[in-house]
């Protein structure tokens, strides 16, 4: 392990225009430099190097962070690794501490898991190429199936023979533990071999490294699995990995674009043919880690289906994940009976790339499409579909996406435009009130809302309101929430008022003590919170404490804060209420912070009109003539209230 103090030298000492300009061109651009992203493919530099803050920052793709970050993320290192690499650019010498016992044990335990894995790969390997039975039987199916040998050995195919006990005998002469092989499931629990008779896939972890198997049944046989797995041990964890990732990875960020498909050998054949942005499922529907990993790398999915409806039908339900992702989905069949690896060598790798080009459809209009050739015209059907589809553009969280899908889904469906905006509407709040109410829950804490007037005072007319039952509010604080929690990453420390000697976190922080409970935005909490206990310790905040941060999380969350000067708020417009915040002066930040938290509290009225008005609407039905005017009353004053805040703070509230 390197020790602490090294790590800190390293960060001070790494200057970020001097290591992203080893693999990238950048030029000067005012304070900042930029060039063209390295992490994904564009033709005009979006990509910006900050020397002031020793950060980059991507506005493409949205990678960012400080030079170590840039190292892991270019060179695909670890966090160590990255560091070691920067200290021998900078001559710095690493005197590594010991790790204590139980990392120690932990860290070996996965490398043995590696190397074991390794020595089987190389072992199925020989088996394949350097054997009479590999050779006639695993390598002549291969070929048979036209894979050549450059793509075979790419990929760590191999042979896995039939005899009882082969590899274990030979591993454990060889001196490997059988409490490993069995770990990793490649012995079985009577010492036997797991893998028999089989040809034999190698699973990669996205750095290369072999991290489980499977292996295919050669003949055609009904009773017994085609595919047989590894088991799922600390290096493989089935729903965070992607089959042909690691050869993947280069190619997906270069076309931005990844192909989805099925099986092991679609990602083979497809790979060799020159598509080499493919990666596999296995089988299996997208899990959500799945589908973070493909977001490192891209937005932009296209997935293959193998054509039969039924199963089409039935993948198309779990896709809502990812549009929630906002991910933009494209969708291709392939014809009936065939797998994108059959249907390739089928009609040729030309006509195959232009079948996918041509034939891809955005996700929810090719769903939109399937499900109204069912409909044929009746009511009843034709209603549960508009739900249906509701439901989906409803979970993508772009509103411009969403108002184009409503659009060309209601020209598709033959519908008024109007109809599905009302109903897409309805779906969008309800998908905000299950997210926030999920939130609520995970922090087990109910939003609790103190009527006072933004200088902390009660507001006497807020009596009136009867008691509210606590119910989930759509929109939350989250915008100020994070406003404030960039202020203290990025000016905690300076300081506020001269004369009090208070520093901009201590006055943030003793003016929001109270409602830290609040926060609707658990990381935003979390950072708030540590913010404060370092207020009461006496530590010092920095920037950097921040960007270096242990929890990936807050890291990033710094990096992106840092680098944006002036926001808005997603999420608000589902609430017809616009509120756009002018640019901040970066440096005043005594401004800033006192514009924060006016904001933060100018959220809290907005809150209570809305509530106050949604009485009102279910008052108009009922008729109590003096209720009704009270409200009104109310609503009257919070409108005040917003705007004299609003006011103060030189932005606009429209209603
Ligand atoms: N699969 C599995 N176990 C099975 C069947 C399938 O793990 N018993 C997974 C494998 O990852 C497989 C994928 O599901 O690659 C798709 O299955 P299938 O289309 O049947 O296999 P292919 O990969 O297309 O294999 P082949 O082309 O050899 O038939
Ligand atoms: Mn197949």
């Amino acid at each position: 392990m390197i020790p602490q103090k090294t790590v800190q030298e390293i960060l001070e000492t790494a200057k970020v225009e001097d290591v992203v300009q080893d693999f990238v061109n950048l030029r000067r651009r005012g304070v900042n430099m930029i060039g063209l992203c390295p992490f994904h493919h564009e033709k005009t530099p979006s990509f910006t190097v900050s020397p002031t803050k020793n950060l980059f920052k991507c506005f493409g793709c949205g990678k960012g962070g400080d030079p170590a970050r840039f190292i892991m993320e270019h060179e695909n290192l670890s966090f160590p690794d990255a560091l070691k690499y920067l200290a021998r650019k900078y001559r710095i010498e690493i005197e590594e501490v010991e790790l204590t016992p139980e990392m120690a044990a932990a860290q070996q335990e996965e490398e043995s898991l590696y190397i074991v894995n390794e020595y089987a790969r190389q072992f199925f390997e020989d088996q394949l190429f350097k054997t009479d039975i590999g050779k006639s039987v695993g390598l002549n199916y291969f070929k048979e199936r036209g894979f050549r040998e450059e793509t075979i050995k790419k990929f760590g195919l191999g042979f896995a023979p039939k005899e009882g006990d082969v590899f274990t005998q030979k591993a454990t002469q060889a001196g490997y533990k059988l409490d490993y092989l069995k770990k990793l499931g490649l012995t079985s629990r009577y010492d036997k071999d797991f893998f028999r008779n089989r040809v034999m896939f190698t699973i990669h972890n996205l750095s290369g490294k072999p991290i489980a198997f499977a292996g295919r049944i050669m003949e055609k046989d009904p009773k017994a699995p085609k595919y047989i797995n590894s088991p799922e041990t600390d290096v493989y964890v089935k729903n965070k990995i992607l089959y042909g990732a690691f050869h993947a990875k280069k190619a997906i960020r270069q076309l931005d674009e990844c192909i989805l498909v099925e099986g092991y050998t679609d990602v083979i054949s497809l790979h060799q043919a020159g598509i080499e942005n493919v990666v596999a499922s296995s089988g299996t529907s997208l899990t959500e880690g799945q589908i973070s990993l493909i977001k490192r790398f891209t937005p932009n999915i296209k997935i293959l289906y193998d054509g039969d409806p039924a199963g089409v039908k039935a993948a198309l339900r779990g896709l809502d994940m990812v549009l929630e992702k906002d991910m933009n989905v494209k969708v291709v069949l392939i014809p009936d009976k065939e797998d994108p690896d059959s249907y390739l060598q089928k009609i040729g790798a030309t006509a195959f790339q232009e079948f996918i080009g041509q034939q891809a459809q955005d996700f929810i209009l090719f769903k939109t499409n399937l499900l109204l050739g069912e409909v044929k015209g009746d009511p009843v059907k034709k209603a549960g579909l508009v739900r249906d589809i509701v439901d989906s553009i409803a979970r993508v969280p772009d509103p411009f996406k969403r108002s184009f899908y409503v659009k060309e889904c209601a020209r598709v469906m033959e519908l008024e435009e109007e109809v599905l905006v009302s109903e897409t509407n309805k779906a969008v709040r309800q998908v905000l009130q299950k997210k926030q109410f999920e939130r609520q829950k995970e922090q087990g804490t109910q939003l609790s809302i103190v009527p006072e007037d933004g200088q902390g005072n009660p507001l006497p007319d807020l009596e009136v309101l009867p008691p509210q039952p606590a119910r989930p509010t759509a929109a939350g604080h989250e915008f100020q929430e994070r406003d404030i929690v960039r202020i203290l990453i990025e000016a905690g420390s300076q300081i506020y008022d001269e004369k009090e000697n208070i520093t901009v976190a201590e006055f943030i922080l003793s003016n929001i003590e109270e409602v830290l409970e609040d926060f609707d935005n658990k990381l935003y909490q979390q950072v708030a919170r540590e913010c404060h206990n370092m207020v009461v310790a006496h530590e010092t905040l920095s920037p950097q404490y921040f960007i270096g941060h242990t929890d990936p999380n807050i890291s990033e969350l710094a990096v992106d804060l840092l680098h944006s000067p002036f926001e808005y708020s997603p999420g608000w417009e589902e609430r017809d209420l616009y509120l756009t915040s002018q640019k901040m002066p970066e440096q005043n930040f005594t401004r800033d912070s006192l514009s924060s938290l006016r904001q933060f509290k100018l959220r809290k009225i907005i809150r209570l009109c809305e509530k106050n008005q949604e009485r009102l609407k279910e008052l108009k039905d009922g008729g109590d003539m003096g209720q009704l005017m009270r409200l009104l009353k109310v609503q009257t004053r919070l409108h005040e209230m917003r705007n004299e805040l609003a006011k103060e703070l030189g932005t606009v509230v429209l209603k």
